[in-house]
């Protein structure tokens, strides 16, 4: 670890940017020309803002079967063949686990003062029910103490897609006695937690556990079913609701919240079946998890349009969903284009994508922030994720990943027009603080500022590392110093 501070303190703090990386907005975006110093992008932002990386405990911890840890539905769902695209699993990911004291000491050279990470339910009790395993709860407390001994903020996630399997055996998220399961967990986590961590989200993206675990079946459970996949997503909500009222009994003092993956839907073209098919697909995305969690209903037109396949929703289900939120995190990488013609995920031609195919559009950030605070009363917002994914490569103990690095900019400097509209947003969380293992993508693609050697789990800094270590500390230097660790506010509702 020493070597890798050494090597970063002896290099220029803003290494590779330059004049070059002068990069105009899209056309959409407020402003016309993104600043390419970091200095003065930091000094865009206030004082108490939470600069951070993230990861989850699938894609990096490994260890999927030591000290008593149980089968989640992706170790499952990794063994079947052809699910994931390299054939591979998170059995070892980044054997973070193991290797987290020197994950720390990462995070400590990079600068920033928090980390977001999830909880893997079955390493804490395996059965998801009954009996807690305290080697798995002896690993997230080294893990949370490491972090505040280092003045960086543990935010925790509680579901970041990987259930206990023995559940998914009962039904998984489409049995409702699940949603009992996850409060019980969330419980437990708050009594022991509660007091350090800076924030807990319930869930992570839903939408995604939903739609592509059992809509699309491209994500575990891989099941196909649209009926199957609305009832777990109102399961998911009430889950959320009632596991923040089991977190307040504990008298947890951590904000609790909730991430939910955005992108602003654009129609395809200008016609009125486009335009229709837009505002039903941000519907579907958008509306169908913010107006239950913030306005206690599901949104009209969603439920006229799924008609038989609209979830089964029993009395007092909706004010249980509609918790006080003392945060709402959102997940943003790119914009979706919606048409007729043009299936959600669709990138017309010509626009610059990242290795995920997905349309770099910083300007959307900003858009889809302002539309929230348009249309919600809104709390305290946090971008939990965002960040790309490049076909790095390391030459010589070097990542020159330029595109990031112009990649992180463009959105932070779009996170700053959104605050200067106006919207409260407090914190920002790149995703990821090293490669790992990308779901059915398995480690085909690399979103880390950090790169991994899957072979010897060797972690070199990218260029884009070295960008944001240089960003964190002028935004410090701009907030005048000092490594707090910050945690999350009220409720300002
Ligand atoms: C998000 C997930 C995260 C990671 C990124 C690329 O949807 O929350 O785990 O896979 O996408």
């Amino acid at each position: 670890m020493k070597a890798v501070t050494a090597y970063w303190r002896s290099i220029d703090p803003l290494p590779g940017v330059n004049d070059t990386m002068l990069m105009k907005s899209d056309e959409r975006s407020t402003n016309a020309v993104f600043s390419h110093d970091a200095g003065v992008l930091a000094e865009r932002f206030p004082r108490s803002f939470v600069w951070g990386v993230a990861t989850s405990a699938y894609q990096v911890e490994g260890a999927a079967h030591e000290d008593g840890r149980g089968d989640s539905i992706w170790d499952e769902f990794c063994r079947r063949p052809g699910a994931i695209k390299d054939g591979s699993s998170g059995e070892r990911a980044c054997d973070h686990y193991h290797r987290v004291a020197e994950d720390i000491g990462l995070m400590a050279s990079l600068g920033v003062n928090a980390y977001r990470f999830s909880l893997a339910w079955p390493r804490v009790q395996p059965l998801g029910a009954g009996n807690w395993n305290e080697q798995g709860f002896e690993f997230y407390d080294r893990l949370l103490d490491g972090l505040l001994e280092r003045g960086i903020a543990p935010y925790l996630t509680l579901y970041h897609w990987d259930l206990p399997q023995s559940l998914q055996q009962g039904g998984g998220w489409l049995d409702r006695d699940t949603v009992g399961r996850f409060a019980d967990y969330a419980a437990e986590v708050a009594r022991r937690f509660g007091s350090r961590a800076a924030a807990i989200a319930t869930h992570n993206e839903p939408w995604v556990v939903a739609i592509l675990g059992h809509e699309a079946g491209t994500f575990a459970p891989g099941l196909k079913s649209r009926k199957s996949a609305l009832q777990v997503a109102h399961h998911l909500l009430l889950s959320h609701g009632l596991a923040s009222q089991a977190m307040r009994a504990q008298h947890c003092t951590a904000p609790l919240g909730i991430v939910l993956n955005q992108s602003p839907i654009h129609p395809a073209t200008d016609s009125p079946q486009d335009l229709a098919r837009a505002r039903l697909d941000d519907g579907l995305t958008i509306r169908w998890y913010m107006d239950p969690l913030l306005r206690g209903r599901y949104p009209e037109d969603v439920l006229a349009f799924l008609g038989e396949d609209a979830p089964q929703v029993a009395p007092g289900d909706m004010e249980a969903i509609r918790q006080p939120l003392d945060f709402l995190g959102i997940n943003y990488y790119t914009r979706n284009l919606s048409g007729t013609e043009a299936p959600l995920g669709h990138v017309e031609s010509g626009k610059e994508v990242t290795d995920m195919g997905w349309e770099v559009f910083p300007g959307g950030l900003s858009e889809l922030l302002m539309r929230l605070q348009a249309d919600y009363r809104l709390p305290p917002l946090y971008i939990t994720e965002n960040g790309a994914a490049y076909r790095d490569r390391l030459v010589d103990g070097r990542v020159a990943d330029a595109d990031r690095i112009r990649y992180l900019q463009s959105h932070i400097a779009s996170l700053a027009d959104a605050l200067e509209s106006g919207v409260d947003v407090r914190g920002y969380f790149v995703w990821s603080l090293i490669d790992n293992f990308e779901w059915a993508d398995g480690y085909t693609k690399r979103f880390g500022l950090v790169y991994v050697d899957y072979a010897t789990q060797h972690r070199t800094p990218k260029d884009s590392a070295l960008w944001y270590q240089a960003f964190c500390l002028r935004a410090r230097a701009a907030a005048g110093g000092g490594s707090r660790a910050t945690t999350g506010q009220g409720n300002a509702r």
